[in-house]
């Protein structure tokens, strides 16, 4: 029997594991597929309700370390797995994003010679002050299966020199919970709650450091809203980075006073993806939320310079507005007037992405196995 670690983190790294634990049902007599949760996410509406909606089991284990600066949360998590690396022993460890903890756990695996798998390898916003950036480089260059989403990831892999035997274009596994969960989304009742009408909405989020960490652009911000929530009802379910930044620079009150604006709690999964399928259009500066938008087709305009998923922009319905809101206007007017491209789904975005990744981790534990019992060093 094989044991393989999947590690989680943070709130966009739940969705991507859990088609990949699902997929390692169909090896549960040769595989023992564990779960580390690390806590660098720890409330409940950023961790545990994923846990509900997307019926992932309770983890293995949970490392607890909280938040912190980079190094701090990074360090943290690189001690605590390190214990239960060397007392599970597992044969592979997939790591998925591009969070602190993948890298930390990546580090941690390459050390201790356990291979790697990366999910979403390659992705590439050729901007380093992006921390994310410097975590998907780091964990591509240690990592020994690298699971692609879409085709510039194999392109920046070659670049970097990585072996192409290590690389897989797969599709992307955000897509296969997205598929899985579409239908039972349906049936929240988040709309009727916040009294809004399918299709008539604004749907925000904005959690990333070079939006929300500055006075002036979070102030600018709150002014955006302040204009046109009048002329499309907007609901903004607010990152706890986001809200503890509003709050420092004394503009959570005037942002909680802005009529027909709904600043409410982080949603779960399910009630998310409701508001997702029927947004007029979506305002974010996340990376999974242009690939979510993508697949279903919903306008969506990114608050950042630039995107390490271009395939949202080249096929899908994705616009890269630059990080000064005030560029986004013009595009909100266009969409508010019926004007928008139209977009296509990228292929191998189909569903079958983790069992496409299940079967090649299987095939590679195999090998590892086989190798082994020939005194073969991997
Ligand atoms: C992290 C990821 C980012 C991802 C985002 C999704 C890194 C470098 N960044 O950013 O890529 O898009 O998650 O949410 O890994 N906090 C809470 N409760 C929580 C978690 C965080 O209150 O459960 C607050 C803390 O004040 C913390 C701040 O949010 O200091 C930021 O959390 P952190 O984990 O450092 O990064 P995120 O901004 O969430």
């Amino acid at each position: 029997m094989n044991t393989v670690i999947s590690v989680v983190g943070a709130r966009p790294n739940f969705m991507k594991v859990a088609p990949v634990h699902r997929a390692f049902r169909y090896y549960a007599g040769s595989v023992r597929h564990l779960i580390v949760h690390t806590g660098q996410h720890y409330d409940d509406k950023m961790s545990k309700v994923f846990f509900e909606d997307l019926e992932l089991p309770q983890p293995d284990v949970y490392l607890g370390v909280g938040s912190g600066s980079h190094a701090e949360q990074t360090a943290r998590v690189m001690v605590e797995f390190e214990k239960v690396v060397q007392q599970l022993r597992p044969d592979l460890v997939v790591v998925v994003g591009d969070v602190n903890s993948t890298v930390a756990c990546s580090l941690v695996a390459a050390k201790l010679r356990i291979p790697i798998a990366h999910v979403e390898a390659g992705l590439r916003s050729y901007d380093r002050s992006m921390p994310e950036e410097i975590n998907r480089i780091v964990t591509d260059a240690l990592s020994d299966l690298l699971f692609v989403s879409e085709p510039s990831g194999v392109t920046n892999l070659r670049k970097e020199g990585i072996a192409e035997g290590k690389v897989h274009l797969v599709g992307n596994t955000m897509i296969d919970s997205l598929m899985h969960y579409m239908e039972k989304a349906r049936r929240s009742r988040v709309m009727e709650d916040l009294g809004i009408e399918p299709k008539s909405y604004m749907l925000v989020t904005l959690h990333r450091p070079s939006n929300v960490d500055g006075k002036e652009s979070l102030e600018k911000i709150v002014q955006f809203f302040e204009d046109f929530a009048d002329r499309v009802p907007t609901v903004f379910p607010v990152h706890p980075r986001t809200r503890k930044m509003m709050s420092e620079f004394g503009l959570l009150e005037r942002a909680l006073r802005i009529d027909r604006m709904k600043l409410i709690e982080p949603l779960g999964y399910l009630d998310f993806l409701r508001l997702l399928q029927d947004a007029r259009l979506v305002l974010t500066d996340s990376g999974g939320i242009q690939e979510e938008t993508t697949f279903l087709n919903v306008p969506c305009l990114t608050l950042r310079d630039n995107t390490e998923r271009p395939i949202t922009v080249d096929e899908g319905s994705n616009i890269l507005c630059g990080s000064n809101i005030d560029s986004a206007r013009p595009h909100v007017e266009a969409i508010l007037t019926g004007r928008h491209k139209a977009g296509r789904s990228p292929d191998l975005w189909d569903g079958k992405a983790a069992d496409r990744i299940v079967s090649i981790v299987a095939d590679t534990l195999k090998n590892i196995t086989a190798s082994a019992m020939n005194g073969i060093s991997v």
